[in-house]
This record gives C-alpha cells, sequence and structure tokens, in this order.
C-alpha cells in the first residue's frame, strides 16, 4: 500500500456536513430516555457546528423540526396533527407505530418523526439525516417505517490475542480489530462510539465482539474479562446496539474446572445459569451468546453423545430468564473427509444435521445459518435449511467481510447478491422469501446476521469502497425489498456528495452527478464481475487453500475439506442429484429441487453446482461450458481494467487520498483478475483440449 491514509478517522457515511440541514434549523426533541438523549446531542451537536437550535421543552416557537416520542404528548400541533392523521388512517390495532419504527411526514412546513419507543426515533433522525435538504422542502403524508427484521447484527471474527495463522481478526481485510490489541482491550472507546453511530444510521443493533472460534483468551471474555466486554456494551448502548459474545461449549471444563460439559448434566446446567446471572449482573441488556459447536474442530455437545438441540437448549435455558438469545450455528460438517469418497457431500451437512431438530429448540434459541450450504462462496444457492425448520426460529448469516470475494482489495457491492438471496422462494413463485423466514411473522424471526468487514484502518473497511458493504447490510436488513442501486445512492449521497450542504450550484451538482454515474458504473455489477473471472457456474472455491486469496484451481482438490470441482478431461462439476448423485437436491422443497435436479432447466449460475456435465453441455445462454469459461475470464478481467479506467475520472472529485487508496487497490484487482483469468483458462484449456472459439491467447 503506498497511498497515504486520510488525515484521522474516515467519517463513512457521517460527514459533519450531512447534518448540516438538520444543524441549520430549529430542532425540537421531546421524550425520555437514553436514546432520546441521544437523538438530542446529535441534534446539538450538528446545531453547534451550523447555527440552528434544539430544544428539549415545546416553547412558543415555530419549529422546522420535531423528533418526539408518542409517550411525551401533549405534542405541539402539527406532530399532533400527523399523529392523528395516522391513526385515522391505520385504526386500531394497528395504530401503533411500533417497537424500533418510526413516522415521519412533513405537514404545514413543519417535519415530524414520531415513534413509540427511542430506538425509532434514533433512525427516525437518521432517515432525516439521508433525506437532507428534501427533508425540509417537500410536503409529505405520514409514513410508518419499521424493520424487517428484529435482530439485525453483526458478528465480528476478532481474537483478543493475536492467533499465530488468523492474526488479531480472523478473516479481517482492514487492519486490527476495533476491540482489542495484543492481548488487551484496545482502549479507543472514542472509535468505538463512532462505530456505534455509523451502525445506528445503517440500524443495526447488535453485535457480538469476539470471533466464533473461542480460543483460551477470549474463553474468559465470559468470566474473568467481563468488564472488558461492559466498557464495550456501555458505549454501543447510547446507540441502540446490544452486545453478544461468543463462547466456547467447553467453558464449564475449561473455565469451571468440571468434569464435563455434557448438556444434561445438572453441574453444567448450574454452571451456566450461574456465570450468566453474573453477566446480566454486570451488563443488564446483554444480548446473549453465539456458539460454534462441533464445526470445524470447536467442541460441542457431540462428545456427549448428545444433539445440536441438547446444546443450545442449555445455554438457552440459562439465558431466558434474562430475556438473552443464543445463536446456534448451523456451519457443521466434516472437514475430515476423504477426498476419495464422493458420496459425502458437505453442501448436505447442515439440512442433514438440523432439519431433523425443527421443533426441538426452545424459544430463544436462533439458529444462524450461513446464506449457502457450503462457505460464502461468490455463487451458491440459497441454503436449504431455510425452507427446512418452520418450527425455529432462523437467523440468515450473510459475510460483509470479503473473504472469497476480493477480501476487500477486489471492488464488490455484495448488496444484489443479498437481495438475490434476500428474495429467493424456496417454496417456489407463491411462497414466502427468505427475507419472510429471517423476519419471521410480525418480526419473530431470527434477523439477519454479518460478519463484519470492520478493523481499526482508517477507512473502517481498508477499501473505502467497502463501507458500502457494511452500510447495505444494516438498510437490507431493515428493508430487504430496497434496491441495491438506491442503497448505493444513499450511500453516495451521504459518503461523498455536497448534496446534503445545499450546495446547489450547477458546477457542484454536476460534479455530484459525474461522481454518481463513475461509481454506479463500477460497482452496481462489481459482483458478477468478480463471480466472472473466478470459479465458474457455481462450482466454488478454487481458491489458494488456508488464506483464500487468489486462484488455485486445484488447491483443495485433495484435501479433507469437502470442497471439489471434480474437473477432469471430459467435463467439470458436482453431481448433487437424487438421481446419480449425492442427493443433495433434494433437500429443496418440490419446486426447487425439480429445477435443481433437472439438467434442463437448472439455472446457468449453478449449473457446476448441481450437476457434473461435459465441457461441450450448452447452456440456456447458447454457450458451451468451456466457452463461457473462457468468455467469461476475459470479460470479467476485462471489467476490471475498466473499473480501473473509470476510477481516473473520478480525481478531483473524491479526497485526493481516498482516490489514492481505491487506485492502489484496483491495480491489484485488475493483475488478480489478471492472474484468475489465466490461470482459469489455461487449466481447463489443458484439461479439455478444447480451444477458443474466438482464438484469444490462452497460455498453453
Ligand atoms: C469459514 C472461514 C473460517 C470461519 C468459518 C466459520 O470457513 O474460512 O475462518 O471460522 O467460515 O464461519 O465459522
Amino acid at each position: 500500500m503506498t497511498s497515504p491514509d486520510p488525515p484521522g478517522t474516515h467519517p463513512a457515511w457521517l460527514p459533519p456536513e450531512a447534518f448540516r440541514p438538520i444543524g441549520s434549523r430549529r430542532t425540537l426533541v421531546l421524550g425520555d430516555g437514553l436514546l432520546t438523549e441521544t437523538v438530542h446531542d446529535e441534534a446539538a451537536r450538528a446545531c453547534a457546528r451550523y447555527g440552528g437550535h434544539v430544544h428539549r421543552h415545546t416553547r412558543n416557537e415555530p419549529y422546522d423540526l420535531v423528533l418526539a416520542l408518542t409517550t411525551a404528548e401533549p405534542l405541539p400541533g402539527p406532530a399532533q396533527t400527523v399523529l392523528d392523521e395516522f391513526r385515522s388512517t391505520t385504526g386500531p390495532p394497528a395504530n401503533t407505530i411500533g417497537g424500533e419504527g418510526y413516522l415521519t411526514a412533513r405537514r404545514h412546513g413543519v417535519t415530524t418523526v414520531l415513534a413509540d419507543d427511542a430506538a425509532g426515533l434514533l433512525y427516525g433522525l437518521f432517515h432525516v439525516v439521508r433525506l437532507g435538504e428534501r427533508a425540509f422542502t417537500e410536503e409529505r403524508p405520514p409514513e410508518r417505517h419499521a424493520p424487517t427484521m428484529r435482530r439485525r447484527m453483526l458478528d465480528h471474527w476478532d481474537n483478543v490475542d493475536i492467533h499465530p495463522v488468523m492474526g488479531q481478526v480472523e478473516r479481517g481485510y482492514a487492519g486490527g480489530s476495533l476491540f482489542w490489541r495484543d492481548g488487551a482491550p484496545r482502549g479507543d472507546l472514542a472509535r468505538v462510539r463512532d462505530y456505534a453511530r455509523l451502525l445506528a444510521a445503517c440500524a443495526v443493533n447488535a453485535i457480538s465482539v469476539n470471533n466464533v472460534n473461542v480460543h483460551a483468551t477470549e474463553a474468559l471474555l465470559l468470566t474473568d474479562r467481563l468488564g472488558d466486554v461492559a466498557a464495550i456494551a456501555d458505549v454501543l448502548r447510547p446507540y441502540g446496539i446490544r452486545v453478544h459474545l461468543s463462547v466456547s461449549f467447553a467453558s464449564p471444563v475449561t473455565l469451571g474446572r468440571l468434569p464435563s460439559a455434557d448438556p444434561l448434566d445438572e453441574d453444567v446446567r448450574k454452571w451456566w445459569a450461574d456465570v450468566t446471572e453474573r453477566v446480566y449482573d454486570t451488563i443488564p441488556d446483554f444480548g446473549g451468546y453465539v456458539v460454534k459447536a462441533d464445526s470445524e474442530g470447536q467442541p460441542g455437545p457431540f462428545a456427549y453423545g448428545r444433539d445440536h438441540a441438547d446444546g443450545a437448549n442449555l445455554l438457552a435455558e440459562a439465558l431466558e430468564p434474562f430475556g438473552g438469545v443464543v445463536h446456534w450455528r448451523a456451519f457443521v460438517y466434516n472437514h475430515r473427509q476423504d477426498w476419495r469418497d464422493r458420496s459425502t457431500d458437505r453442501a448436505r451437512a447442515a439440512h442433514d444435521h438440523f432439519a431433523p431438530l425443527d421443533g426441538r429448540f426452545r424459544d430463544n434459541v436462533i439458529l444462524q445459518v450461513k446464506h449457502g450450504p457450503i462457505d460464502f462462496q461468490a455463487r451458491e444457492p440459497v441454503s436449504p435449511v431455510i425452507a427446512a425448520m418452520p418450527a425455529t426460529h432462523l437467523a440468515v448469516e450473510l459475510q460483509v467481510t470479503q473473504e472469497y470475494t476480493g477480501q476487500q482489495r477486489h471492488v464488490c457491492y455484495l448488496a444484489p447478491m443479498w437481495r438475490e438471496v434476500l428474495g429467493f422462494r424456496p417454496w417456489g413463485p407463491d411462497g414466502p422469501a427468505v427475507a419472510d423466514v429471517a423476519g419471521g411473522v410480525s418480526g419473530n424471526g431470527g434477523g439477519l446476521v454479518g460478519v463484519s468487514n470492520v478493523g481499526d484502518d482508517p477507512y473502517w473497511t481498508g477499501h473505502p469502497l467497502a463501507q458500502a458493504n457494511l452500510y447495505a447490510f444494516g438498510r437490507l436488513a431493515w428493508a430487504p425489498w430496497t434496491d441495491p442501486a438506491a442503497i448505493l445512492d444513499e450511500w453516495i449521497d451521504l459518503t461523498f456528495t455536497p448534496a446534503a450542504t445545499g450546495d446547489t450550484e450547477p458546477a457542484a451538482t454536476r460534479e455530484t452527478e459525474r461522481l454518481r454515474h463513475i461509481l454506479h458504473t463500477i460497482m452496481d455489477d462489481s459482483w458478477r464481475t468478480y463471480e466472472r473471472y473466478t470459479a465458474p457456474l457455481g462450482v466454488g472455491f478454487m481458491v489458494r487453500p488456508g488464506h483464500h486469496y487468489g486462484p488455485d484451481v486445484d488447491g483443495y482438490e485433495y484435501t479433507p475439506w469437502g470442497t471439489y470441482h471434480f474437473a477432469d478431461r471430459d467435463g467439470v462439476g458436482v453431481d448433487r442429484t437424487r438421481a446419480t448423485g449425492t442427493g443433495f437436491s433434494g433437500q429443496y422443497p418440490p419446486a426447487w429441487s425439480e429445477v435443481y435436479e433437472s439438467l434442463d432447466r437448472c439455472p446457468d449460475d449453478l449449473l457446476l453446482f448441481f450437476h457434473h456435465v461435459p465441457y461441450g453441455h450448452v447452456l440456456h445462454s447458447g454457450s458451451t461450458v468451456i466457452q463461457h469459461i473462457y468468455d467469461t475470464h476475459f470479460a470479467g478481467a476485462g471489467q476490471a481494467v475498466e473499473a480501473g479506467r473509470r476510477w481516473e475520472e473520478a480525481a478531483g472529485l473524491v479526497d485526493p487520498s481516498l482516490h489514492a487508496r481505491v487506485t492502489d487497490l484496483l491495480a491489484e484487482q485488475i493483475r488478480c483478475a489478471g492472474e484468475w483469468r489465466d490461470q482459469i483458462t489455461t487449466y481447463f484449456f489443458r484439461k479439455s483440449g478444447k480451444p477458443d472459439t474466438r482464438g484469444r491467447h490462452i497460455s498453453r
């Protein structure tokens, strides 16, 4: 990295200018409670900078903006009018705004935000920030906004100690941890507070502060080092964010010195109950535990002949009196499989383990399911577990950190992928979508979880454009049906453009639009670009083992990890059909099971996930598999070059150090995409002997 860092921490999507429209006006904040104070403080800070006023009590003077809890009635006239209008149109019992929701309107020159709960007021404030000047110029009828997902959570895979292989942050590509450094709390709580603000602005409301792989030091966060967790919780609380903790299932043995961690053992149950009580004594609004058990070497209930329901229920029982939840991860598979054994299929594992347990989990267990059946590849089908457990609260886990999507050295805007996942209808076009399962009936689903992409890097996410993924994660958890391009616009407006400053000079507007256009050109399709130059047609992996960056087609082919492509001289892909393969396709409800089973109907982009086909197999697109591999790899690498060229045009439109950082990263992306193109095309040319019909150069 040669480019200079910005002076200080980059403000991401909350630069001071984003608050100018509020800060230069007259605001009234009504209501009690910690989060209402936060709303007031935010407005007051903006007013101190831009000359406006904020009051906590109604005075006999006009306001431009009223932010009020409905419990703070009597409301000032315009706000009461909005509330009456809302109530008269909805009628009981639906006439509450609800939990974290807010009502917003502009009537008679007053912009109003009303909420039943202070969290809603905070989210309403950030709604006004997003609208910028528009919040104060156009009359608007009352609109109610409420989150689809009750829990919108980021999991940090941060280690307290520096792990000898995984470092400070497992799969982290943005420097060190915000919370921990070299075995101790980092101590920079001001930075954590800024992070909390950013997250509140996109409505994330839960964080787990340590890696799901819980090593010795990290296990102590539950007991001896609980104070370190409490210090973080104190800073997150004013922004409506609860702290969760990854815990080791073996804790009763390793920390409690019990002979066993058997979930049905009375002493073990008591140990968890006591420890959990102490946690809540220290952190009364503690969110709960995250557990990776019997997965990739982590301890779990199998050692005692128990199953995952026994394990999860043990912790749920301890958390239940305090309203806490356990996020139990479904990422369970055999990572010591024999590559010669074609019948074992890692894709099947989560469904095989968990679907039979549906109905056995306590009410405060949330089964946390990765969106795909393997492991966060650029293209996977949606996990069949999501459709298989109607009696279980399910959360869908996304990987915001770009382990398999370019490690924050490549531009890869992930919202289009997530939107596709959330919109997928496992039961067919008339059934519910993934977003409905995770949201649940009236928000009682498990929610959305993202593995955070944030570190102590000045840009938060290493690649400055990867900030958009963090922002989009929160926005999609709130409103999963939002168009990813619209989310990108919000992020661009807040982060880069002077629109919020009220600078409407034609020159400024033109520059804003140019930058917007450049960013859309580079980012909108960047996930598909990444997909094009990496593993083809849904087959996955083909990455360098261990760190998972860059191409290595056979890197995992003869390993125990269960991630194979089975390329030979005749063809490539994994036969996961019921007829002749592993039977994985049968884990879906009929609508999709039949589609995936059928060679004719299987979508092209998942063909090699479900079928082993000859290189000459003709896709729906009309191309053969081998020609598709050549074409997409040349196209994808070419698009990376084009992104680099477009970014040059952004010089002068963004901060020079940010421009330089992205320029450096794009150079690496272009190099790496070229390497992917060359290794993949050469590999398949050598295997198949089939030339590129378009005669491009492929190394022999
Ligand atoms: C991936 C990742 C691991 C991580 C695991 C998980 O396999 O490479 O680092 O621990 O996912 O989700 O638990």
